[in-house]
């Protein structure tokens, strides 16, 4: 199984920009494949987990032109999907599986879902529930709680929902399933969740509404459906390992170019910042939708903070970069209210605390979140450590190998092809060799 070896090194110097955002290119590929007519998507991500999407499209019926920069999607209408011959793998999505169960709820057709051992494990119930309230026929291992699921489209109704965690899997794939049901489909939020369903529902002239925490949307919506062309903007939660490994390699000078800046995305640039990162947004403009920018950052010294549930929704992706960061600061960084954090691609408390140990890092795991022992003077260990097949997990201690004592081994490294394929690549773009 292919492994990574970081040699410590920097400063980081230069201007890169990142892979297309994950989550809008599930949705822009979905979004293209229900409307009428052929849209262009550039700026896409290439990572496995929106692949599977496209593959996904493909089995039933829909054409997807790929190029390296661009994917024309030749959409169908929001009937014209058919029949997939085979189940349907979303390797190691949730978003692919979690959205597309809801889509295909509301079908006149059969489809199984499944993916990768972690997604085989991960908890699908908090879709299939509602999904089922809404009159969605839904068969699954532990009666639906894991996947693999085979759906049974049926005609859906409309729900008021409350959402018992703020997820935006959730609340898009009720979404997608009250696009074809009868009546108001409403979801309310613990907290809000990231908005890219609502934005792109609205570019593409479906009408949202949204008031605090409930998105709602009537069912069978007529008049929009209009092919698009959409600009991905580059992934936040990409930018993230640069910022921190900018802000923590000494003497670093990095910009980063086209960064998508959704407020409900960038928990981690407010958390930084507190933590006394210099971290300059530049540059604002707005692609379908989507407010983008440029970041330049520059090392500096961080300090410890505290990090309650209201600010873990925008930073839900940015965890285990962050707990490198929270190591080489000043004092404890004490995060709470994130139980989300152990459903993820891993346990991602527990892979955390696992991995930082063997780097030298103390931690105290509780059960809803964990506690850094930080330390400016911190150098990493250079160690062998075991991403858990959980991409960010990979790349997060790739970057603090960047500062270790010693070349640090990362097994597992498989898993960075679903969001960022050329991670490596990037960091030898900025590295500057001593
Ligand atoms: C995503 C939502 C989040 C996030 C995931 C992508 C999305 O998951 O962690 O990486 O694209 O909707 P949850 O909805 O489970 O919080």
């Amino acid at each position: 199984m292919p492994s990574l070896t970081i040699n410590p090194g920097g400063p980081l110097r230069g201007t890169i920009a990142v892979p297309g955002d994950k989550s809008i290119t599930h949705r822009a590929i979905i979004l293209s494949a229900l409307a009428e007519g052929d849209s262009l998507i550039t700026g896409y991500c290439h990572g496995e987990d929106c692949l599977n999407t496209a593959r996904a499209f493909r089995a039933m019926g829909v054409r997807i032109d790929e190029q390296p920069d661009r994917l024309r999607v030749y959409g169908k209408g929001l009937w014209g999907l058919s029949e997939p011959e085979q189940p349907i793998d979303c390797g190691n999505s949730g978003t692919g599986i979690r959205l597309l169960t809801g889509l295909l709820a509301g079908q006149d057709f059969f489809t199984v879902l499944t993916g990768d051992e972690s997604i085989r494990r991960r908890p699908m119930g908090r879709v299939v529930k509602p999904l089922r309230e809404m009159g969605a026929s839904i068969a699954g291992r532990k009666g639906g709680e894991l996947a693999p699921l085979a759906v049974t489209g049926s005609r859906l109704r409309g729900i008021a929902y409350r959402s018992p965690v703020a997820s935006a899997q959730v609340k898009s794939s009720l979404l997608l399933a009250g696009l074809y049901a009868e009546g108001t489909t409403c979801i309310t939020e613990p907290r809000p969740s990231r908005d890219h369903t609502e934005r792109i529902f609205r570019y593409f002239g479906i009408p949202v509404t949204v008031e605090g925490s409930s998105v709602s949307l009537p069912g069978r919506p007529i008049g929009w459906g209009g092919a698009k062309e959409l600009a991905v903007p580059g992934d936040f939660s990409a930018a993230a390992f640069f910022l921190v490994g900018a802000t923590i390699v000494p003497g670093s000078d990095v910009t980063i170019t086209g960064v998508g800046v959704n407020p409900s995305r960038i928990g981690l640039l407010d958390i930084l910042n507190d933590m006394g990162a210099k971290i300059t947004v530049t540059n604002r403009r707005e692609e379908a939708g989507e407010p983008v920018a440029d970041l330049q950052i520059r090392s500096a010294s961080l300090r410890g903070i505290n990090i309650g549930a209201e600010r873990i929704p925008q930073a839900i992706d940015e965890f285990p970069i962050l707990c490198v960061a929270a190591a080489v600061a000043e004092g404890d960084t004490i995060v709470t209210g994130a139980t989300e954090l152990r459903v993820k691609e891993s346990d991602r408390i527990a892979t955390m605390a696992a991995e930082l140990k063997k780097m030298g890092v103390t931690t105290t795991e509780t059960p809803d979140g964990l506690i850094i022992h930080g330390s400016r003077d911190r150098r990493f260990r250079g160690a062998s450590c075991t991403s858990h097949g959980d991409h960010r997990v990979a790349m997060s201690l790739a970057i603090a190998g960047l500062i270790a004592d010693a070349p640090s081994r990362i097994e597992e490294t498989t898993c960075i092809e679903t969001s960022f394929p050329g991670f490596d690549g990037k960091v030898s773009e900025l590295l500057i060799k001593q």
